[in-house]
């Protein structure tokens, strides 16, 4: 971890080089004045600063720090300031600390005590900022997704950074993972969000009819065009299309599509004229697109094309915890759309949520939920209400045991990365080489 970041401003050298040494544990930088020290705060972004009210050119009285402190906080308001004052200035630090400086301390300075109150003031700086990064997680990017794993907080991370650019995104997961809510998470989160989004799945429709949807077609192309129409592509000019399923997308219509992601135009069926058209394409598919490449079934350059932002969904048995989270969310939502009674899960139900592995992911879950809030007849929902099997002993497993599973899995891994060497393994985890001889025994690894 890098050390905590401290600014240190004093116009006596000798105080510096005292608390240098003092403050070994921080990462310092050193100011003088006003100015470098405001220079100091707008580029490296210290979450505190300890700051000597006598700077030049007045040293001698406290206008100058107390200056420096209003341009600190101005710049960088939730800096933890400490001001250093001379002897018997209580008023003065009464006046920086009514400015908004967070403590004061008065010289000569004892570093132990100055310590001390720098430890104090790095620690609520740094609860304020993770309480800042909570905060925007729940304003995350995915509106409409319910998540709390960190592989699924991963996923929105990468979307909330992906979102405003006018990329095309490839989502892949197994079917009823959420790639629909995370298409249009992006759309939301983009500078598009007031234009169309248009969605088109690729496997639903037939190969002649689907070229007509995606691009459009003319006024005759083909029996019963009576007038001129426009396709999904050219619908979402301006916007977002999600092209669901595009590992069904025929051959033909893959080449017609790489052109438009090439050169940004399409021709409606039938037409000669090149349409410039500003569409978003955000496709996504169950279907692993390289074993459909070496099958010849994919163009190859599609999918380099599509792939270059790609984003894997993790299926919901691999993101513990999110299934009862989100199952809870739905049975609140149910529970008013039909005015149903029941008020929550027993615990074996939710052990079985946990347990369960869900193939058909969020829409499995939703669609069990959603059955045992119509079907239930009492305020509690049993695993049976929502045909679940009840996993063995309480479900739950202990920590020890998830802790044991853990540790077992990582040493097998860092043998197999090392070739056996328990030595390299040792290192590789971080411990010593009898350990690594002890868990061996203790979990019968080989
Ligand atoms: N994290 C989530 N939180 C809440 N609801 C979710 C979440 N993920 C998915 N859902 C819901 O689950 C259902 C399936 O999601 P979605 O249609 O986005 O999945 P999909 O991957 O497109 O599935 P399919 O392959 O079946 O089309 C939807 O009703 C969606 O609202
Ligand atoms: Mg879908």
């Amino acid at each position: 971890m890098t050390p905590p970041r401290l600014l240190l401003v004093d116009d006596d050298p000798g105080v510096l080089t005292q608390l240098k040494w003092a403050l070994s544990e921080y990462e310092l930088s050193l100011a003088t004045d006003r100015a470098s020290a405001l220079d100091a705060v707008r580029r490296w972004q210290p979450p505190v600063v300890t700051l000597d009210l006598g700077l030049p050119p007045d040293p001698a009285n406290a206008s100058e720090g107390l200056l420096a402190l209003s341009e600190i906080l101005r710049a960088a308001p939730s800096t933890k300031v400490i001001v250093v004052t001379g002897n018997d200035d209580r008023e003065v630090a009464i006046r920086a600390v009514a400015l908004g400086a967070y403590d004061f301390y008065e010289k000569p300075v004892d570093p132990d005590v100055l310590r001390l109150i720098i430890a104090r003031a790095q620690r609520l700086a740094a609860l304020e900022s993770e309480n800042q990064q909570l905060i925007a997680a729940q304003r995350n990017a995915c509106t409409g997704l319910i998540a709390a794993s960190a592989s699924m907080l991963e996923v929105c991370r990468r979307i909330e950074r992906l979102a405003p650019t006018s990329a095309t995104v490839l989502l892949q997961g197994e079917s009823g993972t959420g790639k629909e809510v995370l298409a249009r998470a992006i759309h939301e989160q983009s500078p598009r969000h007031a234009q169309a989004f248009v969605a088109i799945n690729c496997a639903a429709i037939p190969e002649q009819l689907l070229e007509s949807e995606l691009f459009g077609y003319e006024r005759g192309a083909f029996t019963g065009a009576v007038r001129q129409t426009r396709g999904k592509l050219e619908y979402a000019d301006g916007g977002t299309l999600f092209l669901d399923e595009m590992g069904d997308l025929p051959l033909s219509l893959q080449a017609k599509l790489l052109r438009f992601m090439q050169e940004r135009v399409i021709e409606r069926v039938g037409g000669r004229e090149e349409i410039a058209v500003d569409t978003r394409v955000i496709c996504a598919t169950h279907k692993d697109l390289r074993t459909l490449m070496a099958e010849r079934l994919f163009r190859e350059d599609l999918y380099y094309r599509v792939s270059e932002l790609s984003i894997a969904i993790p299926p919901l048995r691999a993101r513990p915890g999110d299934a009862i989270l989100i199952a809870r969310a739905l049975l609140s939502r149910f529970r008013e759309l039909y005015g149903a009674q029941v008020r929550d899960f027993s615990p074996s139900a939710l052990a079985a949520i946990e347990a369960h592995d869900w193939p058909g992911n969020v829409r499995e879950l939703e669609n069990r939920v959603k059955r045992a809030v119509i079907m239930a007849d009492h305020l509690v929902i049993e695993a049976a209400d929502l045909e679940l099997e009840l996993p063995v002993a309480n479900g739950f497993r202990t920590l020890r045991e998830v802790r044991d599973e853990a540790e077992a899995g990582a040493i097998q891994l860092a043998l197999a990365a090392s070739h056996g060497q328990i030595g390299k393994a040792a290192d590789v985890l971080g411990v010593s080489r009898p350990t690594v001889y002890h868990l061996i025994k203790k979990y019968g690894l080989h």
